[in-house]
């Protein structure tokens, strides 16, 4: 059988950390029944450039008919520092989420033991850090009504949430929490937003149903500070995209490198799987970028898409080993690092060995 990937490297160091991860399927494809066909497609400034838009027709279409989307990164600085730009890197990737319904964002945060010495935090508050996030995607004020009125002296942007797309990712987290420490925070600003009051609402109504599950409420500024001093309290946290897009970046840092984050972004029919570490641009073209989150994007993504968790489970090995035997790109080891290509090659064979 036959599984189709769209694969979209997009921006910075996409290309080179996607790379590596397809070295690590093509692995996988090679010992399983289950055969891996690509499909590469343009998406943020490389698809502007070479098509004046940002998620172009034929990347829509690919996507589409896919079993499942990898993506690399997304982001060019010629447009950060440009406010007065007509188009955005970062509108591909929006569109592309509303095109797909891709309403959950998943990230799961946890500490590698080899990593412990690289996190900013003490090691007594790393102790068994293991959380995941699921952040509302498709909804809030990345999607409200926004404008600019009086000639350009005024700008607004508007936070709106339905109850349905409350409850779908909800349901999700529930079920998580099911399967783990079964716990679920929900963080919000319930003190001043409307919208974080039906998220209340909803969340309350849910929890019924899932008895075994101790429901939290935080306040999101709280939240950021006890991520901070206590990160080994969370095992579920759901919010809504905003909070979510700022608490995840938060997150990430507690594990020693943004290099090490996977992300599942999981929608009604398909589901995209990426690194959370953005397109790095300084790094881009160098060979120096750690490819491990990318690769672990897609371990979950067979995991997740295809069954396949024993394959999923052999990748998340490979990438530990190379962790602990100190296979790793600069951004983790500034005294002894490889390049990318050869952390890619370690992780494939190691994944070859195993699996045999
Ligand atoms: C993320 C990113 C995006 C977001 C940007 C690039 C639009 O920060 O995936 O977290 O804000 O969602
Ligand atoms: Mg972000």
């Amino acid at each position: 059988m036959i599984k189709n990937i769209a694969v979209l490297e997009g921006d910075g160091i996409g290309p080179e950390v996607m790379k590596e991860a397809i070295k690590v399927l093509n692995i996988i494809s090679k010992k399983s029944s289950l055969k891996f066909s690509y499909s590469n497609a343009l998406v943020g400034a490389s698809a502007i450039n070479k098509k004046g838009n940002p998620f172009p027709k034929d990347t829509k279409d690919i996507c589409k008919s896919s079993d499942a989307i990898l993506f690399g990164a997304i982001g060019d600085p010629k447009y950060d520092n440009d406010p007065k730009a007509k188009i955005r890197p970062e509108d591909g990737l929006l569109e592309m989420r509303k095109f797909l319904g891709l309403y959950a964002n998943i990230r799961p945060v946890k500490t590698y033991k080899s990593l412990i010495e690289y996190s900013p935090l003490k090691n007594k508050i790393l102790k068994n850090v293991d959380f995941i996030v699921f952040r509302e995607l498709t909804g809030g004020i990345y999607f409200g009504k926004k404008g600019i009125l009086d000639d350009g002296n005024k700008a607004f942007d508007t936070c709106v949430y339905n109850k349905s797309e409350i409850e779908r990712i909800a349901v999700l987290a529930f079920d998580e929490a099911l399967k783990r420490n079964k716990k679920l925070t929900l963080v919000d600003k319930a003190n001043v937003l409307s919208t974080s009051r039906l998220w209340r609402e909803v969340i309350q109504n849910i929890s019924k149903n899932y008895s075994n599950v101790k429901v939290d409420y935080l306040f999101v500024d709280n939240a950021a500070m006890k991520i901070i001093s206590n990160p080994s309290d969370f095992d579920v946290i759901l919010t809504e995209n905003m909070f979510g897009d700022i608490i995840t970046d938060e997150a990430s840092v507690i594990t020693g490198s943004l290099g090490m984050l996977p992300s599942a972004s999981v929608g009604k029919d398909i589901s995209l799987f990426e690194p959370i570490h953005g397109s790095y641009p300084q790094a881009a073209g160098k060979n120096i970028a750690n490819p491990m989150a990318m690769i672990l994007s897609s371990a979950m993504m067979i995991g997740h898409s295809f069954n396949m968790s024993f394959e999923e489970r052999i990748i998340n090995r490979a990438v530990n080993d190379a962790l602990n035997k100190g296979i790793v790109t600069e951004d983790i080891n500034k005294n002894k690092f490889y390049k990318t290509n050869e952390v890619g090659d370690w992780i494939a064979n190691r994944v070859h060995q195993l699996i045999n």
